[in-house]
C-alpha cells in the first residue's frame, strides 16, 4: 500500500499516547516513513541512527525480509483463530512451547495478550483469582515502586509511579495498590550510604510496608521491572532483588517480574530477571522484543505453583479472562521467527560484546560538566544531566534540558529519548560497533553544543560543577 502524502492533515484525527496538546497544535505530528536495520529514514531520505529502538523494541533490527514473508505467509494460511476455551492454534501451541524451553525452568505456562500492559494486567486478575482459589481472598493488596512504569490500563497505571504520568486528573486505584521507594542509590542513597546499607534501608521498608497493609495476609504481589526503564533506567543496588525476592517468599508474596524491556537481549538473556539477577519470580512479563516490533504481543509466564493452584484447586472453575486477539496467529508467528533469528545470529552473544561495549563508551561521557550520572547495563543506558556535578542540581524544567539534546542529536542524525531529566537510549541490538562510536560522538558533540547554548543564554555557568 502507499500512502499519499496529505498525512499531516491525515494524521489529526489520530489520539497519540501521551498527545501533547498544545505542542501537536503548534508543531504538528512528526514522520518517519522507513525503517532498516538500526537506522530510520524520514520522507527526505534523512538517515537517522535510532537508538531509541523505536521504544526499546526494534530488537532484531528493521525490514527483514523474512519476518515480512513469514507474517504474509501465515496471515494468507490462518490470519486469526479463536483462542477462547479449548481452541487453539499451531502458532500459538509452537510459541508457548518455545517460550516454556527458553524461560526459567519453573515458568512452564504461558498466556497472552496485545502488548506489556494487558499481560500485567492479567497477571494481576490471574493473581486476585490465585489467592481466590487457595482460600485467600483477604490478599489483595499489591505493592509497587515509585518511578515504575508497567503500562496504562487502569490497573497498571495504577502500578505505575512515575510522578508526572500520575495527573491529578486521571483516576488511580489507591485501595488495594501501594508504592515504596524505587532503588534509586544515585539519588536516595544518604550521604556516605553504602549500597548495602541503602539496600538494607529499601528491604526494611518493604517489610514495613507489608506490617503496615495488615501483615503477609493481606499482601498479594510485588510488581517490579529488574531494571527500571522509563523511570529513568535504574539499574538496582547489588543484592536487591535477590532480597526483595526472598521477603516475598518468605511472606507468600507473589514477585512479578515486568520485563516488558529487560526481556528478549536488551541485557543478553532471553530473560534478566534470573540470568542476570539470580531472581525466582513467580510470573515473567514479556512483549517489545518478543517480535521485536513487528507484531504486536505480549507474553505472560506463569509459575508452576500458580498453574497448580488454578488448574487444580480451580477445578470445576473458569478463569474468565483472556482478548480476542490473545495469542493472535499472525504476532505468534512473527514472534517464532524473531526468535530463529534470534538464535542463528547468536544475538545474544552479541548483546554480551557489543552491548557491553556500549555501556562502556557510553559511560565515557560522564567527565562531560552537566552529567551527573550514566547507568544502564548493554543495550539499556540512561543519561541523567545536572547543573551542578557534586550538589546534583537538577535544571528547572524550563530549561527542558533532555528535549534540547535529543533536538541537538536528531540534527546530527541521531534519535535518543527525552525522558525527565535524562535521555535514555535502547537501540536495535545489531548494532555495530561503527554504530556504537557514531552514536556516542554525536551525543558528545551534541551535550557540547548545548552546554554552549545554555551559558550563551545565561542557564548555566561551568563555575556551579
Ligand atoms: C517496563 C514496561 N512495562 C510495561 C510496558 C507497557 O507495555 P505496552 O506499551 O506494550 O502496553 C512498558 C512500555 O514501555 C514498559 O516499559
Amino acid at each position: 500500500m502507499t500512502f499519499e502524502n496529505t498525512a499531516v492533515a491525515q494524521d489529526s484525527h489520530f489520539l497519540h499516547p501521551w498527545h501533547p496538546f498544545d505542542y501537536y497544535k503548534d508543531h504538528g505530528p512528526s514522520f518517519m516513513v522507513e525503517g532498516k536495520g538500526c537506522h530510520l529514514y524520514d520522507e527526505n531520505g534523512k538517515a537517522y541512527l535510532d537508538a531509541v529502538g523505536g521504544l526499546w523494541c526494534t530488537n532484531i533490527g528493521m525490514g527483514r525480509q523474512e519476518m515480512a514473508d513469514v507474517i504474509s505467509e501465515q496471515a494468507v494460511k490462518l490470519c486469526y483463530a479463536n483462542p477462547f476455551g479449548n481452541l487453539s492454534s499451531l502458532p500459538a501451541a509452537h510459541l508457548s512451547a518455545k517460550l516454556a524451553e527458553l524461560a526459567p525452568k519453573h515458568l512452564g505456562h504461558v498466556y497472552y495478550g496485545g502488548g506489556g500492559s494487558d499481560v500485567l494486567d492479567s497477571a494481576f486478575r490471574i493473581i486476585q483469582y490465585y489467592q481466590n482459589c487457595r482460600s485467600k481472598p483477604q490478599k489483595k493488596h499489591f505493592v509497587a515502586r515509585d518511578r515504575a512504569y508497567h503500562g496504562t490500563t487502569y490497573a497498571m497505571a495504577s502500578m505505575g509511579g512515575i510522578a508526572s504520568n500520575r495527573s491529578t486528573d486521571l483516576d488511580f486505584i489507591t485501595e488495594t495498590i501501594h508504592h515504596i521507594s524505587a532503588p534509586y542509590y544515585y539519588r536516595n542513597a544518604a550521604p556516605g550510604m553504602t549500597e548495602e546499607e541503602y539496600t538494607d534501608s529499601l528491604v526494611k521498608e518493604f517489610t514495613a510496608k507489608i506490617d503496615q497493609l495488615g501483615g503477609p495476609d493481606k499482601v498479594a504481589a510485588f510488581y517490579a521491572e529488574p531494571v527500571m526503564g522509563g523511570g529513568g533506567v535504574i539499574v538496582p543496588p547489588k543484592g536487591y532483588l535477590q532480597r526483595m525476592g526472598r521477603v516475598c517468599k518468605d511472606n507468600d508474596i507473589l514477585f512479578v517480574a515486568d520485563e516488558v524491556v529487560t526481556g528478549f537481549g536488551r541485557l543478553g538473556h532471553w530473560f534478566a530477571s534470573a540470568s542476570e539477577f539470580g531472581l525466582e519470580p513467580d510470573i515473567i512479563a514479556v512483549a517489545k522484543g518478543l517480535t521485536s516490533g513487528y507484531q504486536p504481543l505480549g507474553a505472560g509466564l506463569l509459575s508452576d505453583q500458580i498453574w497448580s493452584v488454578i488448574s487444580e484447586y480451580g477445578r470445576g472453575r473458569v478463569l474468565t479472562n483472556g482478548y480476542t486477539y490473545s495469542a493472535h496467529t499472525v504476532a505468534c508467528a512473527a514472534a517464532l521467527k524473531n526468535i530463529e533469528i534470534f538464535e542463528r545470529e547468536r544475538i545474544l552473544a552479541h548483546v554480551m560484546d557489543v552491548g557491553s561495549y556500549f555501556e562502556e563508551q557510553i559511560k565515557t561521557l560522564s567527565d562531560l560538566d552537566i552529567i551527573g550520572d550514566v547507568r544502564g547495563l548493554k543495550f539499556m543506558m540512561g543519561i541523567e544531566f545536572v547543573s551542578n556535578k557534586r550538589t546534583k542540581d537538577l535544571f528547572p524544567e524550563s530549561a527542558g534540558i533532555a528535549m534540547r539534546i535529543t533536538k541537538a542529536s536528531l540534527q546530527r542524525g541521531l534519535i535518543v529519548r527525552p525522558a525527565g531529566h535524562l535521555n535514555i537510549m535502547s537501540p536495535a541490538l545489531i548494532m555495530n560497533r561503527a554504530d556504537v562510536d557514531f552514536c556516542v560522538r554525536v551525543l558528545r558533540e551534541s551535550i557540547e553544543a548545548t552546554m554552549s547554548d545554555l551559558r550563551k543564554e545565561g542557564l548555566w555557568s561551568p563555575h556551579g560543577r
